[in-house]
């Protein structure tokens, strides 16, 4: 036994920051931006039309319109729906705000369902619970990049006419049996932001299997101005245009599309790397009982976009976000994906959302701590993450 009087020896940290994410952009996405400028088009043209056939394709999709953010993709595929004052969108509380904000800002209420403790993903039962007669729409969250159960939740919505909408920020490359998810729902929001899985900094889709509602959204993309309307400046001669609907300003560009065009073609490479860095993460703290992993379900693909782990703080003399200062100190970019929404002071005073709510997601929500993935780190650098994790829990372990 380990006498109390022999100290832990230091942890001693390493010179340079690991930061949380980084991006990684080659000589392809240099020469395509330079191409663009000199091109002299450089909003919404043909590289922007060029991006929406490949994603649509990558996605096994039928339709895909390429924007600004996911935050716009959610909005639109709201307002497609007619999501208004008294209908309710029921989602997971384990999300960024953007699921929520964008129902919010229709006038709709989003209605919060527990998540499964195993993977935090929302949960079928949960959302059944939830379905009341104003239900109008099912937001699911592939938390980090794993598909949520589509299968039950297809079912359950699908028996009482509500629609599912994915918002798939994590989800690009995610399959769900066999299928890529922009394949199996009317509607799946992707983010392209700069922590993404591939990324022009900030920008998003929206595909959308429903050839009823794709001209409605590709004329809400763009100020509510008639059918290719991007087009108004073309050499081909000017195009009248009618206003149709009060739309938005949420058009990708071609300066954004030069990079994410290129960003698609490394898609696999960028997955195959994060894969084998969270596999070994995974395997740097099985044996750590104070920290839980997510699991990963049989017959899906996940999109491994984060790596979270949860900080069993009962087991522990120091608060989450103690751990998480200590880790910075450490040079090591840290995060916290999410705080649950619900807990948020405009959910919690809007709509008196409390604490004792959703206990599953509040457990995670105190607990969770993100830790560096990203395609360019190296092995070394995923070995002194759990190092020093495996560190501070020896430190602080009750
Ligand atoms: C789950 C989720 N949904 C939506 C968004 C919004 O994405 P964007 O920044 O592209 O609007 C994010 C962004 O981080 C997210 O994590």
């Amino acid at each position: 036994m380990q006498s109390s009087s022999i100290k832990e020896p230091e942890f001693t940290a390493r010179p340079d920051y690991l930061p949380l994410h980084r991006a990684w952009f080659g000589p392809e996405e240099e020469n395509e931006i330079i191409d663009t400028l000199r091109s002299g088009w450089i909003t919404t043209g043909p590289k922007t039309k060029k991006f929406e056939e490949d994603f649509k394709n990558f996605c096994g999709a039928k339709h895909c319109v390429a924007l600004n953010s996911c935050t716009a993709a959610l909005h639109l595929a709201y307002a497609a729906l007619d999501l208004g004052p008294g209908d309710e969108m029921i989602t997971s509380p384990m999300t960024f705000a953007a699921t929520a904000n964008a129902a919010v800002h229709l006038g709709a209420k989003p209605v919060f369902a527990d998540i499964m403790p195993e993977t935090l993903n929302i949960h079928p039962d949960e959302i059944e619970k939830k379905i009341s007669n104003k239900t109008k729409a099912v937001t699911v969250v592939h938390y980090i990049g794993q598909p949520c159960k589509m299968d039950e939740i297809k079912q359950i919505a699908g028996s009482k006419n509500i629609a599912v909408i994915q918002d798939a920020a994590h989800a690009t490359e995610s399959e769900y049996k066999g299928r890529k998810i922009g394949s199996i729902c009317d509607m799946s929001a992707y983010s392209f932001y700069a922590t993404k899985n591939i990324t022009c900094g900030e920008g998003g889709a929206l595909t959308v299997n429903r050839d009823d509602l794709i001209d409605k959204i590709r004329i809400l993309s763009l100020h509510g101005m008639s059918k290719d309307a991007w087009k108004r400046y073309a050499k081909d001669g000017y195009a009248h245009y009618e206003i149709l609907y009060p739309g938005y300003k949420y058009n990708m560009f071609d300066i954004q599309a030069s990079l994410v065009m290129h960003q698609l073609k490394k898609i696999e490479k960028f997955w195959a790397l994060r894969k084998q860095f969270v596999e070994k993460y995974n395997d740097g703290f099985k044996d750590i009982e104070q920290i839980k992993t997510l699991k990963i379900m049989p017959d899906i693909k996940h999109a491994y976009h984060l790596y979270s782990i949860i900080l069993k703080t009962e087991m522990l003399k120091c608060t989450r976000d103690e751990f998480l200062a200590e880790l910075q100190k450490l040079n090591i970019g840290v995060s916290v994906h999410f705080t649950a929404l619900h807990l948020h002071p405009y959910y919690r005073d809007t709509y008196g959302y409390r604490r004792g709510d959703f206990p599953n997601a509040e457990y995670a929500s105190d607990r969770l701590v993100s830790l560096p993935l990203f395609p360019m780190m190296n092995a070394e650098d995923v070995e002194y993450s759990v190092s020093a994790v495996t560190h501070l829990i020896k430190k602080y372990k009750k």
